[in-house]
């Protein structure tokens, strides 16, 4: 071979590579959720699609592309729609912070998402609310009010938190929990609303986000997984709270998510 040759075939060779490479998409709600995985971004550049925009780049020498979904689950249904379309991502990682439920879980905790539960769809008669499990796109009932994370990306988050030296915000060193993340389109900031949630489903967090972008993942065949640190206890002090801890809350959070890439293939 000469010398032309082989070096047309190197470069084939890291073209075909890069193509390759699975890419992650990694989505917050808000600036703050997603602002230190943005600093932290190779090679940034900004697209944008469907009117928003969106961040590709490499984390952790992985390609990812990085979006805001917004407030609430019709912006992050919306989101992960255009981002499913527009990147064909291999997985996609949600991270921020959420009200913990479980009587333990203190602000600067870890929540990873082994179960996505959407608590206010249902309906409403003379008893009062029933719960129903998500319909499907094409129509009709899905099964289960739950939806089950990638179970491999959930390990995958578990091994990389045992990695992960987390802010302190309450008075001990933070602790991960693994569970039923709670979704809906209210800030919880009930005590009464908060037990329910936890007694009911064994909710171990509540956000506002997660279950609908497991539903159209869930729908789109593609693997996620939801990762939340807690900025408050969903309860009356829900609000003064999550305004004091929301960024080293989701710090902890995207710090997570930089160690799962590092797990990631
Ligand atoms: N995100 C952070 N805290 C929350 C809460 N208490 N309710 C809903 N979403 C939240």
């Amino acid at each position: 071979m000469d010398l032309k040759s082989l070096v047309l075939s190197i470069l084939l060779f890291f073209f075909l590579l890069t193509a390759q490479a699975q890419r992650t998409a990694i989505l917050g709600a808000l600036d703050q959720e997603i602002e230190i995985l943005l600093d932290s971004l190779r090679g940034k550049k900004e697209v944008h699609r469907g009117g928003l925009p969106f961040y590709l780049g490499k984390l952790q020498g992985k390609k990812v592309v990085i979006g805001k979904s917004g407030v609430g689950k019709v912006n992050a249904a919306y989101t992960t729609a255009i981002l499913l379309d527009r990147f064909q991502p291999d997985q996609v990682i949600f991270t921020g912070v959420a009200g913990g439920l479980h009587p333990e879980a203190l602000p600067g905790d870890v929540v990873i998402g082994t179960h996505l539960l959407q608590f206010d769809f249902g309906q409403i008669d003379s008893l009062g609310f029933h719960l129903s499990p998500f319909r499907k796109l094409e129509g009709g009932r899905h099964e289960q009010l739950l939806i089950a994370s990638d179970s491999l990306l959930v390990q995958k988050a578990q091994s990389a938190a045992t990695q992960v030296s987390f802010l302190s915000i309450s008075s001990r060193v933070p602790r991960v929990f693994s569970g039923v993340i709670a979704t809906g389109d209210v800030f919880v900031s009930d005590q009464a609303t908060a037990q329910q949630l936890y007694q009911d489903h064994t909710a171990l967090a509540t956000e506002m986000e997660g279950a609908a972008v497991a539903h159209l993942c869930r729908s789109l065949g593609v693997p996620f997984v939801v990762l939340r640190s807690c900025s408050d206890n969903a309860n009356q002090n829900a609000r003064v709270s999550f305004n004091q801890f929301v960024r080293p809350a989701a710090i902890n959070s995207a710090s997570l998510v930089l160690h799962l890439l590092e797990e990631l293939d």
